[in-house]
């Protein structure tokens, strides 16, 4: 492992967090003590990544596929949601941390959706941590609505198409303003992007593992950024 104080920590760590499920079928639990458990491993791990020094965490909670889970799942998925919305303005005033949610918050249920406004509002002026939540999130359906808010524009005549810059597009995601991660991490041993930041993810690292995420530690997350660490980024260029 590399010594704390050579190790290049990644500015942005997005995670797929994935594996609840098994975690819990193969204690003989349901589903849902599985991703209770999960929503406490979050907690526990944003505050690691903060001591760290990692400067952007964002996790996928609910994607726009997972409506597709039986009704009594996504309700305890909604529910822990609801619960985090509502518990945690103490918590993040005390650390510091600036929550943003992405994805399609306006299919989610009006307490939720008033529960997130309050607590972005609430925590805007924090200069610790970003935390950014995605909720209903699919990156084919960010891009389709940031899609729709260009043409609108272009059809009220206050941007000209031929503007449109990769600037512009990234400025138009639910991440605007917030640098692309440098590294993503997935648990559970699927090796797939399941519709997660597909534009901002273009070059960070990817790291796998087989852990699920129940199981997740700080030990965890440093052996991904030393995995990180022996990465070489070359972005299309050559090594100097
Ligand atoms: C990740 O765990 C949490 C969500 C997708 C909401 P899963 O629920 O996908 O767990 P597995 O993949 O079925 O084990
Ligand atoms: C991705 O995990 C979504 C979240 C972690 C919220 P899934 O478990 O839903 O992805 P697939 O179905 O295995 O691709
Ligand atoms: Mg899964």
């Amino acid at each position: 492992m590399a010594e704390q104080a050579e190790r290049k920590i990644p500015q942005h760590v997005a995670i797929i967090m994935d594996g609840n499920g098994r975690w819990a079928k193969k204690r003989g639990l349901p589903r849902t003590m599985g991703h209770a458990q999960g929503a406490k491993v979050v907690e526990q791990i944003l505050e690691d990544a903060d001591h760290m020094g990692i400067k952007y965490l964002t996790v996928y909670a609910f994607s726009t596929e997972n409506w597709s889970r039986p009704d009594s799942e996504v309700k305890a998925l909604m529910n822990l949601l609801r619960t985090y919305m509502k518990t945690s303005l103490a918590k993040c005033a005390k650390n510091n941390v600036r929550i943003r949610v992405i994805g399609d918050r306006t299919k989610l249920d009006d307490d939720l959706q008033k529960a997130i406004a309050n607590l972005e509002e609430n925590t805007k002026s924090n200069t610790g941590i970003g935390f950014q939540i995605a909720i209903n999130y699919g990156a084919r359906d960010e891009m389709r609505r940031a899609v729709t808010r260009l043409c609108e524009k272009a059809k009220e005549g206050t941007l000209d198409p031929r503007d449109i810059t990769e600037e512009t597009i990234s400025d138009s995601l639910d991440t605007a303003g917030i640098p692309d991660p440098d590294l993503l991490i997935r648990t559970c041993g699927e090796e797939r992007l399941s519709n997660f930041l597909m534009w901002q993810l273009s070059y960070s690292e990817l790291y796998f593992t087989d852990c699920a995420w129940p199981d997740f530690t700080k030990q965890e997350l440093e052996k991904a950024v030393d995995a990180y660490n022996h990465r070489e980024r070359r972005y299309g260029g050559l090594i100097q």
